[in-house]
């Protein structure tokens, strides 16, 4: 017995050290797979730094991807971009294929710098075809293809892909319209089909990863699926008859090798360029690229240019105007940063002036200022008074139009914080403004950017384009004035019978609707007109999940108790009801 216990405490001591004092190292973890970038650029040097900005950024070991890049038939910039970038980034790279092609500088029978020409559409087959056959000898796990005005913007794009285990499998890219990276339907002959499903994917009312016919520009290709073997950019499939199109080439080449297609649209990828007309030059695609940089910074995180490729100094100027203002609460960086990011890839140059914040003001500053409401304003929708931000708001335009009397300022534009450009709108403004000076008009504002009350046809300028004599509007988003205006909104004396800004001036242009606000400012002479189409619009409108509005959602304007804490004025809300049936309601009981 004693015995036994000897034995058994020996054993149990022995296997003790066995496992508490040698340590064996766990096994290490597996490598990430590894991926080859396939980057086929050509007259891309507008979309480059930030197509590459976005791949350096993605969060993946550059020790396991090797890029494959090639570059042809340039008429701009592009090779010389793509190998400041290269020769930078090969030392974190596994390894860099670089393929530049000098000459010839265009396709025999090109007929613009964007024309495809049925040798175009081989010779991209090659090249992508080449990339594939790369990736092949050198084993590699994944391919990535994204054309070069496709902007990763998520740097986790390729993780999540590749967390998929899809053959093929695309991110769904957002762009300036409609337009995206897939088509739901395809037609018998190979063509785009209309479908029901396209727009809730689009517009992520479904979320998912769908098995679709076509992915095209930017999608992952997974090498160790062995349906991968019979994959082909090039040559087309003997029984291929579909267009001669690389994007069609392939699918069908899925198709016959039964290889689904799968589009994701989980989470935001990033964005792709829809050039605005079929046969766009190279000017026409960079114009639209620059109108997509400040779409994205509306919802998504800005693109950013890489920081290994030199890039020219903007060049800011002040558009013909005294000064540039921008309207910005300090407690709203982000809307400042957003606008500063915009004006300077506009080149526009701006003053940022603090907008008075009605939040902080209490009653007696407010009286201390001259400020008292107009006896029987009501706001027409919520029956509420004028809010404290609607005061700051008043305020801060007022001192504008102060400041530029009392410098003689000729014109100035002003920005409110929440503005979405329209495509090419510094062009637009210039070639406005040169017309009204052509024709000698008369003007003390011009919105660019309004809500129009009652829809309706608008007396057209004559000899100015896109301009109308303006009706009965509302917000202040964005307009230009011109000293005299300025001068017929002081004398106007607004600030002892206040109501917000956005009715004021309507009043000021003989167009508001209610003949007791209007009767206490007897001068109505302001000659106002608006753009047509408007040059800017608001970045959020009420109702949408990032909207807030600083002047109608804050504290009532002469009481520091109540708290007025209701979200969405009718007013801010799209295709809201129109005011006019509201208002005469009002106007018996005001
Ligand atoms: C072309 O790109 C290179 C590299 O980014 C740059 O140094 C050069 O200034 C560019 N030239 C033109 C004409 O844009
Ligand atoms: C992909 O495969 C991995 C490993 O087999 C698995 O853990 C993961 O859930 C799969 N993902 C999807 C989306 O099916
Ligand atoms: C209002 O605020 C000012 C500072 O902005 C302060 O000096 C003043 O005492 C305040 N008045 C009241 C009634 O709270």
């Amino acid at each position: 017995m004693f015995l036994w216990v000897l034995v058994l405490g020996a054993f149990v001591s022995r296997s003790e050290c066995y496992f508490s004092e040698e340590k064996y190292p766990e096994e290490s973890k597996m490598q990430p797979p590894t991926v080859v970038i396939a980057i086929i650029a050509r007259n891309a040097a507008h979309s480059l730094p930030y197509y590459l900005g976005a791949l350096e950024r993605l969060n993946y070991p550059k020790a396991r991807i090797s890029v494959w890049a090639a570059t042809d038939h340039n008429a701009d910039n592009t090779t010389a971009v793509l190998r400041e970038w290269l020769t930078v980034m090969q030392q974190f790279y596994h390894y860099v294929e670089w393929r530049p092609m000098e000459h010839p500088t265009s396709y025999p029978g090109e007929m613009g710098p964007k024309y495809w020409s049925n040798g175009r559409y081989e010779y991209l087959m090659k090249l992508k075809q080449a990339a594939l056959n790369f990736a092949k000898t050198r084993w590699a796990d994944y391919i990535l293809y994204a054309d070069t005005d496709n902007i990763l913007t998520n740097p986790e794009t390729l993780n999540l892909l590749i967390a998929e285990n899809k053959s093929v499998v695309a991110p769904m890219l957002d762009s300036q319209g409609a337009y995206s990276n897939y088509w739901c339907g395809i037609t018998p002959q190979g063509y785009y089909r209309r479908t029901a499903e396209y727009f809730p994917t689009r517009q992520r009312h479904r979320l998912g990863c769908y098995p679709v016919p076509m992915v095209h520009s930017t999608f992952l290709l997974d090498m160790r699926k062995t349906g991968m073997k019979k994959l082909a950019f090039h040559p087309p499939h003997l029984d291929y008859s579909w267009p001669f199109d690389d994007i069609i080439v392939f699918a069908f080449s899925c198709r016959v090798s039964e290889v689904q297609m799968y589009l994701c649209n989980k989470v935001r990828y990033g964005y792709l360029n829809v050039p605005a007309k079929p046969h766009h030059t190279i000017e026409d695609d960079s114009i639209s690229f620059s109108h997509l940089i400040l779409e994205a910074t509306i919802d998504g995180p800005p693109m950013a240019p890489s920081k290994y490729v030199s890039l020219f100094p903007k060049q800011r100027d002040l558009m013909g105007f005294d000064e540039v203002y921008l309207i910005n609460l300090r407690r709203r960086q982000d809307r400042r940063d957003r606008m500063l990011y915009s004006l300077n890839e506009l080149e526009i140059d701006v003053k940022v002036v603090d907008a008075i914040d009605g939040g902080a003001l209490n009653s007696s500053d407010i009286k201390i200022l001259g400020v008292d409401i107009l006896p029987g304003y009501y706001d027409p929708f919520s029956r509420r008074t004028l809010t404290k931000g609607e005061v700051g708001c008043f305020l801060s335009h007022y001192y504008i139009w102060k400041e530029m009397v009392d410098q003689q300022m000729d014109k100035a534009l002003i920005f409110e914080d929440d503005v979405r450009f329209q495509a090419n709108f510094k062009r637009r403004v210039l070639r406005l403004m040169e017309e009204v000076e052509m024709v000698e008009l008369d003007w003390d504002i011009i919105y660019l950017g309004r809500k129009q009350v009652k829809p309706g046809d608008e007396e057209v300028v004559e000899n100015v384009r896109n301009l109308v004599v303006a009706d009965y509007s509302y917000w202040t988003l964005s307009y230009a004035i011109s000293l005299q205006g300025a001068q017929k909104l002081l004398n106007a004396e607004p600030l002892s019978k206040m109501l917000p800004v956005d009715e004021f001036l309507p009043i000021m242009y003989d167009k508001h609707t209610n003949e007791n606000y209007k009767s206490h400012y007897p001068n109505r002479n302001l000659q106002a007109f608006s753009t047509r189409p408007l040059l800017v619009q608001p970045a959020q409108y009420a109702g949408d999940p990032k909207w807030v509005s600083d002047t109608e959602t804050s504290t009532l304007w002469d009481d520091d108790n109540v708290r007025t804490d209701w979200r969405g004025s009718h007013k801010t809300l799209k295709g809201a009801p129109q005011p006019d049936m509201l208002q005469t309601s009002y106007k018996d009981e005001l």
